[in-house]
């Protein structure tokens, strides 16, 4: 396959090729030659974020921004609440009038997603960009400090001095919960049509087939990161088990100090039933571009180990197996739950 060079960009890229992903292909409501992989680890993304590669690689960081990283589906949005509530004096009014993604920007999503090529009407372009992706790449150079910013890329296409610079958040997630809540997502963003099966899905998720996988190279990334002064990694499970501690922990993190009541209002803001009648972090509004399907929902069960309900014997045969493969060489282990 042919390798590609970006310019002020260190890694090779490949365009995966259509004819050789056939089964992917039918699977997805997407056309045919939109994924490419990157570097020696072949993550798996959408063509265009190659038109951000260099730009975010190469991002001028401020020592006083905050990154929320990721692989998507493991608790994003709940900590991004919680990181940007603690940058700003516990605002609440202020979270809940601007939206989440225009406070805390999703750094690849301008590039990885060219609105204007979608099949909809200029009017529903306008809406989608406005509540999906308010701010761009360039915009998100140019906001003032201090800067809250989520991205689902590894460490290694992230720009190498972010450790020393700023601050990261990293949230992990049992695998098999992120697959099972990404095709959800998926489904529900008219991706993945209602007839396809989970089975299929969560055999492109171990082989590295689903976006921003290979999910346990992405994880263990960060994890070897884990005890950098400007690391914090956690688990979404440890989060849903004690929400005050998550919400102490990253006070700490942070140096803040905050009182009792403090603490207990912030979980009660981020519980999974409030906030999924928040409008600033629930999308709702996406559904009026029509792009969500009517039912369904973006914070959907928020619970932990929800997979077994996914998994028939032999695709947790086949989980185990792959789970135990990946971590024989290292210390990360999966919540207990
Ligand atoms: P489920 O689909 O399993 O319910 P992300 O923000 O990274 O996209 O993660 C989405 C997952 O986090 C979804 O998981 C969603 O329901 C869950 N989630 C969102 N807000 C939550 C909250 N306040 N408490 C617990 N889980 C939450």
């Amino acid at each position: 396959m042919d390798k590609k060079l970006i310019k002020d960009f260190p890694y090779e890229y490949e365009i995966v090729d259509p004819e050789k992903n056939e089964d992917l292909v039918n699977y997805f409501c997407t056309p045919k030659d939109e994924y490419v992989t990157i570097g020696p680890k072949k993550y798996f993304l959408l063509k265009g974020y190659l038109s951000g590669a260099a730009r975010i690689y190469n991002f001028p960081l401020s020592s006083e921004d905050t990154f929320v990283i990721t692989y998507p589906k493991s608790g994003t949005t709940l900590t991004q609440e919680l990181v940007w509530l603690l940058g700003n004096n516990l605002d609440y009014e202020k979270a809940e009038s601007i939206n989440i993604n225009e406070r805390f920007p999703f750094l690849e999503i301008s590039a990885m997603l060219n609105i204007d090529e979608f099949p909809l009407t200029a009017d529903l372009k306008k809406e989608l960009k406005k509540s999906l992706i308010p701010v761009t790449l360039e915009q998100i150079e140019e906001m003032p400090s201090p800067r809250f910013i989520k991205s689902h890329l590894p460490l290694s296409l992230l720009p190498p001095s972010l450790l020393d610079t700023t601050k990261v958040v990293y949230i992990a997630r049992d695998p098999r919960d992120v697959a099972v809540s990404y095709y959800k997502f998926q489904q529900f963003l008219n991706i993945v049509p209602p007839e396809k099966e989970f089975k299929q899905y969560w055999k492109f998720f171990m082989s590295n087939q689903i976006m921003w996988t290979p999910y346990f190279e992405h994880v263990l990334e960060a994890w070897e990161q884990r005890k950098h002064p400007n690391m914090l990694f956690l688990f979404y499970e440890d989060m849903l088990k004690d929400l005050t501690g998550a919400v102490r922990r990253v006070a700490d993190f942070y140096g803040k100090t905050l009182l009792d009541d403090q603490v207990n209002n912030l979980a009660r803001h981020l519980d999974f039933d409030t906030f999924k009648k928040n409008k600033s972090v629930n999308m709702e509004d996406l559904k009026k571009t029509g792009i969500y399907s009517s039912d369904g929902a973006f914070i959907r069960k928020g619970k932990a180990g929800g997979w077994r309900n996914y998994f028939d014997e032999e695709m947790s045969a086949q989980a185990d197996e792959w789970i135990a493969k990946h971590l024989s060489d290292t210390d990360f282990r999966l919540p207990h739950c």
